[in-house]
């Protein structure tokens, strides 16, 4: 439980914990490459630390030293299976992902995870693998899972079916792994940290606007990789920064990749003033981004920007709350299946500080701009971390104490948040 107040400023220079995208992604390929992987400033978070183990259960030596994390790869041959079950407790990216690298590498293993994961729909990355030859039996398309030892096909064709990075990065591990000639079409644009980081690693990938193709047979040989600052860890400091006069705030080294970048796309039309200063990297983009108090104006959000900023539409409603007029999010209905639902979560929670807020079908109506006021108000996060960030964001621009009843859900993505924020409110 945590009690919360209104701050009058937010004041420091900070860095955010390491992408957990590109952490996840980093120990995957390091376990399938030849040689010791390193990785600079991967994220020690639950979820990363879930990959971490569950590929120590299927055989590869993870080590830490400082702030490096080093993998050390023997292909997809060194990998076997696993004695116990894989609890991938609340991660999906790890449990989707991973379902994809198991099956291709022709592994056997059974598949657990929390209540919350546990009901999260895996039949998205189930479907097209047993399409290509996978033998995977599930709870009605949720964990537990059971993979059998499979034998893909030599040719994978698949176009995404919804905006989902999991569902695609799965398809592509299980055609590396199982070296398969592999062809994915993404029309949604999600993330393409997989993409990259594969052609880091040495894979021959091509990408033709819309068309991912990998030619059979890909060998993995270890990288270096540096994860960038994670963008979704910086959208609360940089909604912070906007909505609480007086900040002076800036958060060094966030990975602004395009795919990811849409929370700045979308702030921007919504007139915030957001300094973005690029710097040098040998990978993903990256950024020194500083938020300065903004008027807020009400916009429509929807189509194509909403993979790239799907994570921070919770921070981006409470920013709505703040913005003159009538904020409308559409094509947003893949909230309801993330850690909570998070079309109800954030309505629900905002509505008890006063947000004049509507759920949809497929997103929200705002209206703004409201003041958000509590008298000892009791708010929840769901055990869902980006709410209770969310929460605790919207509790420094709200009149009155807000007590945030489960904090420990931060734990998942950015387990020093709650001391950042001790650090910047001065
Ligand atoms: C992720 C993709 C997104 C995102 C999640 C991480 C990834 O999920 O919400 O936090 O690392 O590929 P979907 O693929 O379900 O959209």
């Amino acid at each position: 439980m945590k009690k919360l107040n209104k701050a009058t400023s937010l004041k420091g220079i900070i860095s955010v914990p390491g992408d957990k995208s590109i952490s996840h992604r980093a120990l995957m390929l390091g376990a399938i490459a030849d040689g010791t992987t390193r990785i600079t400033n991967l994220l020690n978070s639950a979820d990363v630390n879930t990959t971490k183990q569950i590929l120590m259960d299927l055989g590869v030596k993870i080590t830490e030293q400082a702030n490096i994390t080093e993998v050390e790869g023997h292909g997809v041959s060194g990998l076997h299976d696993p004695d116990e079950v894989l609890d991938m407790g609340n991660s999906g990216t790890s449990t989707r992902l991973l379902t994809g690298l198991i099956v291709g590498a022709g592994l056997n293993a059974r598949i657990i995870g929390d209540d919350s994961l546990s009901k999260r729909p895996m039949d998205r990355v189930i479907n097209p693998l047993s399409n290509v030859g996978a033998n995977i039996s599930s709870n009605n398309g949720k964990l537990p899972t059971t993979i059998h030892q499979s034998h893909l096909k030599s040719k994978i064709d698949f176009e995404l079916p919804i905006g989902s990075a999991q569902v695609k990065s799965a398809v592509l591990l299980a055609g590396v792994t199982s070296g398969a000639e592999t062809t994915v079409v993404d029309e949604f644009k999600t993330r393409n940290h997989t993409e990259v980081m594969l052609q880091q690693f040495g894979a021959e990938v091509k990408i033709d606007g819309a068309k991912i193709s990998i030619p059979s047979d890909q060998h993995l040989s270890a990288a270096n990789v540096v994860v960038p600052g994670d963008i979704s860890s910086a959208a609360f400091w940089i909604v912070a920064g906007l909505l609480v006069k007086d900040s002076d705030l800036m958060i060094k080294n966030v990975g602004i990749n395009s795919t990811r970048s849409g929370v700045i796309e979308i702030l921007n039309q919504m007139n915030a003033m957001v300094d973005i200063q690029a710097s040098n990297s040998d990978g993903e983009p990256i950024a020194d981004i500083t938020p300065h108090f903004s008027k807020l104006k009400a916009i429509n959000i929807s189509g194509k920007v909403i993979p790239a900023c799907i994570d921070e539409i919770p921070i981006i409603v409470l920013a709505a709350t703040r913005a003159t007029g009538r904020t409308i999010i559409k094509d947003a209905a893949e909230l309801k299946l993330k850690e909570s639902d998070r079309i109800i979560t954030v309505t629900t929670e905002l509505k008890k500080l006063g947000a004049k807020i509507q759920a949809t079908d497929d997103g929200f109506i705002i209206d703004g701009p409201v003041q958000l006021k509590a008298d000892k108000t009791h708010v929840s996060g769901h055990k869902d971390h980006r709410i209770a960030m969310m929460l605790t964001i919207a509790s420094l621009i709200t009149d009155g104490e807000v007590i945030l009843d489960d904090d420990d859900s931060v734990d998942i993505s950015y387990p020093t948040f709650f001391h950042e924020l001790g650090k910047l409110v001065v």
